[in-house]
């Protein structure tokens, strides 16, 4: 898929899933605008049905010229007397009572002009109750002046919101496991199409470096099928020479590439034995140092680790140091600079490869030991390779229970080290260790 068709779909699946949670919000606000509508007129109705009953009663009732107080006027005790304050606490008590929300609830009889209240709840409420939307007139008890019975609700907003709250947990919890669903799919898909470039580059690479060497056999033998060159026998054995070193370079590369089925299944038997590190490391820098004097560089060695005999496969450890060293000559700027280091660190066996090369940004660094990952270099693709170095020398170390490690900085040069446990701590029950291979020397 392009790249401008991918992030299409991200930015229209991103704007959808932005607009379901818009979505979401008005609708839990619409809901509790609903609840607090119901709410209302069903108290509008209850205190309907008080203020109708205490019409009903108004004859009958005493009058209750004890609620009015110390300082009492003629006109409250004519409200009281009209309304009588006991009997509306009674009253405003069954009809609120059963209702789930009125567990704390403060009621009053006010003037919402003079903002004067008569009755109920003079204290702590006396403002809430002043402004509340729950009221009533009582113009059918009172005539001479206009008078509201009010109720307010301390706790209203919080049942009202509890009321809708396991709705608004179900679709926030919905809407997050849709939110980490897309996330998980985006980065899946774009980890798959890294992983798909990596391995079109892997066979781009793979095809680019199979056909060099058979165009080259493929001219030799046509050359030696030439009856002319066989009048010269040195001819004739150059010839043959180029096919076989061609033929060489071809099988080393398809056993190269061969390697990485047997790495991941863990099918790779260690022929451990006892060896000294410091030969096997010499022996690699003697055969590599034609390749990097021809590249006009140097190689340096210093041995500086004092227990320098390993029980591991010398094979693999080779192989290790040899791929870090190509590295090293490969990621070069100009000619190669390498210096090899050894020296131990808590019981274990150190080896490492410095150069000054081209370096390793931080991000790069996280990726380079993974299977066919190279840093990208955008379309330029001068220095050639599989990408497989690093993971065969990470995946060796580790099934000798060592590790690497690589410290490196862009144009300044990297250093990779190899951390191999020493003789006396490495078990003999590791699981790739070939039990009929173990060959103790020494
Ligand atoms: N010494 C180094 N300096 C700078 N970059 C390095 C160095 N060693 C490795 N790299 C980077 O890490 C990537 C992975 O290295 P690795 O050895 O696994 O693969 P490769 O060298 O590309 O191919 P192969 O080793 O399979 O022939 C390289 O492509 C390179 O970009
Ligand atoms: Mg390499």
């Amino acid at each position: 898929m392009k790249k401008k068709t991918i992030v299409l779909l991200i930015i229209l699946t991103s704007l959808s899933l932005t607009g379901v949670i818009l979505i979401q919000l008005y609708w839990v606000r619409n809901g509790l605008e609903l609840q607090e509508e119901q709410f209302d007129n069903k108290v509008k109705v209850t205190l309907k049905s008080v203020v109708n009953r205490m019409f009903d009663e108004r004859d009958t009732l005493p009058a209750d010229p004890s609620a009015c107080g110390e300082h009492c006027d003629r006109r409250t005790l004519q409200i009281l007397s009209a309304i009588n304050p006991s009997r509306l606490d009674s009253l405003m008590h069954e009809e609120f009572g059963g209702m789930e929300i009125s567990r704390e609830y403060a009621w009053g009889v006010y003037n919402p002009v003079s903002r004067m209240v008569y009755a109920g709840d003079k204290g702590r409420y006396k403002s809430s109750l002043l402004t509340t939307n729950h009221c009533v007139s009582l113009s059918c008890l009172y005539r001479s002046e206009q008078l509201m019975l009010g109720v307010y609700f301390p706790g209203e907003k919080g049942v009202l919101w509890r009321r809708i709250f396991p709705w608004l947990i179900l679709s926030f919890f919905l809407l997050a496991v849709m939110i980490s669903a897309f996330t998980y799919m985006i980065f899946s898909f774009l980890k798959q199409k890294k992983l798909s470039e990596m391995k079109t580059d892997f066979v781009n690479n793979m095809t680019h470096e199979f056909k060099t060497p058979i165009s080259t056999i493929s001219l030799a033998s046509e050359m030696l099928l030439n009856p002319k060159v066989h009048e010269s026998a040195e001819r004739t054995r150059r010839y043959a020479h180029i096919i076989f070193d061609e033929n060489l370079r071809l099988k080393h590369q398809v056993e190269q590439v061969l390697q990485i089925a047997v790495l991941d299944k863990g099918e790779f038997r260690l022929r451990k034995k006892r060896f000294d590190a410091h030969e096997s490391i010499l022996s690699c820098l003697k055969s590599f140092e034609l390749t990097v004097r021809d590249q006009g560089g140097f190689l340096n060695f210093k041995p500086e680790a004092i227990l320098h005999h390993l029980y591991a496969d010398e094979n693999h450890f080779k192989n290790m140091v040899n791929n870090l060293l190509d590295n090293a000559a490969k990621y070069s700027r100009s000619y190669p600079e390498i210096q090899v280091v050894t020296r131990n660190n808590n019981g274990m066996f150190v080896v490492e490869v410095h150069d000054k090369g081209v370096g390793i940004s931080p991000e790069n660094q996280k990726h380079i030991f993974r299977k066919l990952y190279r840093v990208p270099t955008g379309n330029v693709h001068d220095v050639k390779g599989f990408g497989l170095g690093l993971y065969y020398v990470m995946t060796m170390a580790e099934a000798h229970k060592g590790f690497v490690k690589v410290s490196s900085e862009p144009r300044r040069g990297s250093i990779f080290e190899i951390h191999l446990p020493m003789e006396a701590q490495t078990e003999l029950t590791n699981k790739f260790d070939d039990p009929e291979n173990q060959d103790i020397a020494g």
